[in-house]
């Protein structure tokens, strides 16, 4: 990136950097034969953090383990955005028209998909994470399919306010979504997360989220250390800090108890339909990701 766009916005750092390895995964999907999707906005968020960052590439660290973790984890992040993309479609095809996406990174669905006429995008994330996506959309002149309205936002806070204030209608039919996002939050602030989207919804409301249990976070710190090792001042300490929280209780009664009727999907059963099955693991960082349990789950209020 040039001296003097720098200026323009902040390298990203802590959890924000999370982001932009979901992008570089799906910029690698993007490039094959056979995608299934199409972002074609991913590389370019991850040319412009590494030349920020100086990183060679986010792509595999030297131990073989944590290699084999990064294409374990960027395989399932195709298969998690490809489930998340027909959730959305299928929410609008059947009447929502506001969606709400909690934690967007660098999420381009408002760019990339097709909506229906009338359809209201709200991205919420932290200011660092949305100024620096949207100093390159608007590099690549990117113009969303939809109307899509980016709120800068800390969602262990007071959200909903920005949200409403931004035009959210709490009486629409509105289809929710918390991808990559529950794990950066304790359990205090994910139920607290799903109080607020609960007030905010109306019957017939669908919310999708993304599950971890808590060992996987183990792995992942490990992961992201190792990504990150080459940037210019790795801090472990406050990588580790990131993680807070696995789920101990089982997704869809922790949905149930707030209202929510909650179906779970397994990634592993979704990669196979899609004919992308998740890579084999080897190695023991990888297999111990095999005890962790992580769902795909799609709720309604009823
Ligand atoms: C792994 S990325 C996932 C991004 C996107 N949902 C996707 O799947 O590509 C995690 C995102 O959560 C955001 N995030 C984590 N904690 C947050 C908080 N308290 N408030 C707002 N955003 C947060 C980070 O900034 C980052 O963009």
């Amino acid at each position: 990136m040039a001296g003097n766009q720098r200026q323009e916005y902040q390298v990203l750092t802590g959890v924000g950097l999370t982001a932009v390895h979901v992008a570089a995964a799906r910029a690698a999907e993007s490039q094959r034969s056979d995608p299934l999707f199409d972002d074609p906005f991913a590389a370019d968020f991850v040319t412009a953090a590494e030349a920020e960052l100086s990183f060679t590439n986010y792509h595999p660290p030297a131990a073989q383990d944590t290699a084999d973790l990064w294409s374990w984890v960027a395989s399932y992040a195709v298969i998690r955005t490809r489930f998340f993309d027909d959730y959305l479609r299928d929410a609008c095809a059947e009447g929502c028209r506001q969606v709400v996406i909690l934690a967007a990174g660098l999420d381009t669905r408002a760019f990339r998909l097709s909506w229906p006429a009338g359809v209201r995008l709200f991205e919420l994330d932290t200011p660092e994470v949305l100024t620096f996506k949207d100093h390159i959309l608007t590099e690549r002149d990117a113009t969303p399919a939809c109307q899509r309205v980016a709120i800068n936002a800390d969602l262990r806070h007071d959200w909903p306010a920005a949200l409403i204030q931004a035009g959210f209608y709490p009486a629409a039919a509105t289809a929710w979504l918390a991808e990559g996002l529950l794990m950066y939050l304790t359990q205090h602030e994910r139920d607290q997360l799903l109080e607020r989207i609960s007030q905010l919804s109306a019957p017939g409301n669908r919310l999708a989220i993304e599950y971890n249990s808590e060992y996987i976070n183990q792995t992942a710190v490990q992961l992201m250390i190792d990504s990150l090792s080459r940037s210019p001042s790795p801090d472990e300490a406050f990588l580790k800090t990131l993680w807070q929280s696995g789920t101990h209780e089982d997704p869809t009664s922790w949905l149930g108890r707030h209202g929510w009727q909650a179906h779970e999907y397994d990634a592993g059963e979704r990669a196979q339909s899609y004919g992308r099955p998740l890579p084999a693991y080897h190695g023991p960082v990888v297999q111990s990701a095999l005890a962790a349990r992580r769902g795909l789950i799609i709720a309604q209020q009823p």
